[in-house]
């Protein structure tokens, strides 16, 4: 899409264009646009305006209606599709954006903004400088803030930030590129575009986001490493630095609640490793990224089942927002025949296959269960290993 496109979509001929397009009347039917009809609803546009018009239209429709899970206000936003791919979901950039306001700044500037997945919630405490090279991302931030009712707090800035220097901001929020422009994962933070360390020259109070796999070895000294998942999926990790960080070395943040843990709450013995008892858990992913499943079992009462793996146990039911909570019905060590024979007895029909510090392929043991018993009759399979020795737990999630 170029800076043109845009244009024309922000005009009001554009507008109507794309509120008649996001709801395509087909006879009665009023339908949003599926992979069964945006061929032909693509076809009407074509005869009606120029082509790239045209595209930029369906393009934009299309992009709204898959936005809708990270922006609750996507249906008048504006994407590229790699641009969107890369933007952080407003859940999280909200929760961010309120660590820079509870930090008391009120100048701060998003680096490498895209189309304003964070500057919109950055803009509802502060005044944000945007900078960002690419001119259409720019044009689009600008608007996607207005659209959050925040556009006069809002200052773009079209730069390369390679030769940025010093910043217009109290404070700093930098959110690199991860991937290349075909799509493929930068693993080191020295590949990031541009790379983690060009944050030094920004001045102390900044806060990055980089990938929740980053190898600790690479987290500079010094900073708050928080990872952060959203119901239950490992979304990202922010490294705080200056008035920005807490107390805290290491925390795991459950959003859409916003649970914290931290190393602050780690026990100053290490956990028991015991059997399994009653009840297993499972800590939430942002739990075991931040090295935190001691500080959980502290926080349980539980134990460990095994020095490496990151499942509790106990024998009373705890709860907690920071790990699923299963009842356990058997401990084997892991034999296919028995394990096979187990549920035929139990009348299984279904089973679910959770693994952790197992070789074994879930899909190929799901073909090699054979099960016959009722669908209804589901159980949970951990394949994992106890004490150093291969082994099943079978239960259900306790809810
Ligand atoms: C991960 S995206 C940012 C997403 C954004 N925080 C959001 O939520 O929408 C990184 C952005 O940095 C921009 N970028 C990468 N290198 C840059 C550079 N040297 N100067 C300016 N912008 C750059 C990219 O164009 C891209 O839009």
């Amino acid at each position: 899409m170029t800076l043109d496109d845009l244009q024309f979509l922000l005009s009001s001929e554009g507008e109507q264009w794309l509120k008649d397009t996001a709801r395509s009347r087909f006879g009665f039917v009023v339908t949003p646009i599926t992979p069964h009809n945006h061929l032909q609803i693509a076809a009407q546009l074509r005869q009606q305006l120029p082509p790239t018009q045209a595209q930029a239209i369906m393009e934009t429709v299309m992009l709204r209606q898959q936005a809708a899970v990270k922006f609750s206000r996507a249906d008048q936003m504006f994407f590229t599709r790699p641009a969107l791919e890369q933007a952080s979901a407003e859940t999280i950039s909200h929760y961010r954006a309120q660590r820079f306001a509870a930090a008391g700044f009120r100048q701060v500037a998003d680096l490498g903004c895209g189309i304003g997945g964070d500057a919109l919630a950055l803009a509802a405490h502060a005044h944000v400088t945007g900078i960002e090279w690419d001119a259409v991302r720019l044009a689009m931030a600008q608007e996607n803030v207005r659209v959050y009712g925040h556009g006069a707090q809002f200052h773009p800035l079209q730069a390369d930030l390679v030769e940025l220097t010093p910043l217009p901001a109290e404070a700093v929020f930098f959110d690199p590129a991860r991937r290349d422009e075909h799509g493929r994962r930068f693993h080191s933070v020295h590949q990031y575009q541009p790379p983690l360390n060009l944050v030094e020259r920004w001045g102390a109070h900044t806060a990055v986001k980089v990938s929740p796999a980053i190898d600790y070895a690479e987290i500079p000294p010094g900073v708050e490493a928080e990872f952060i998942s959203l119901t239950g999926d490992m979304k990202e990790c922010v490294l705080w630095a200056g008035d920005l960080r807490s107390d805290a070395n290491r925390r795991a943040t459950l959003l859409p609640e916003g649970h914290s843990l931290t190393d602050a709450d780690l026990p100053a013995q290490p956990t028991p490793v015991t059997a399994v008892g009653h009840y297993l858990y499972e800590p939430d992913s942002a739990v075991i990224r931040a090295h935190l499943v001691e500080a959980l079992a502290q926080q349980l009462g539980a134990n460990k089942i095994d020095e490496e793996i990151a499942y509790l146990t106990s024998d009373d039911p705890q709860e907690t927002p920071f790990a699923k909570r299963y009842v356990v019905e058997a401990v084997r060590p892991f034999q296919l025949k028995q394990l096979r024979h187990y549920l035929h007895q139990n009348q299984i029909g279904q089973v679910t296959v959770k693994k952790r510090g197992s070789p074994l392929e879930p899909e190929k043991l799901q073909r090699q269960l054979r099960l016959t018993g009722p669908k209804e009759n589901h159980r949970i399979l951990f394949l994992t290993h106890i004490q150093g020795k291969p082994s099943v737990i079978i239960g259900w999630e306790d809810k």
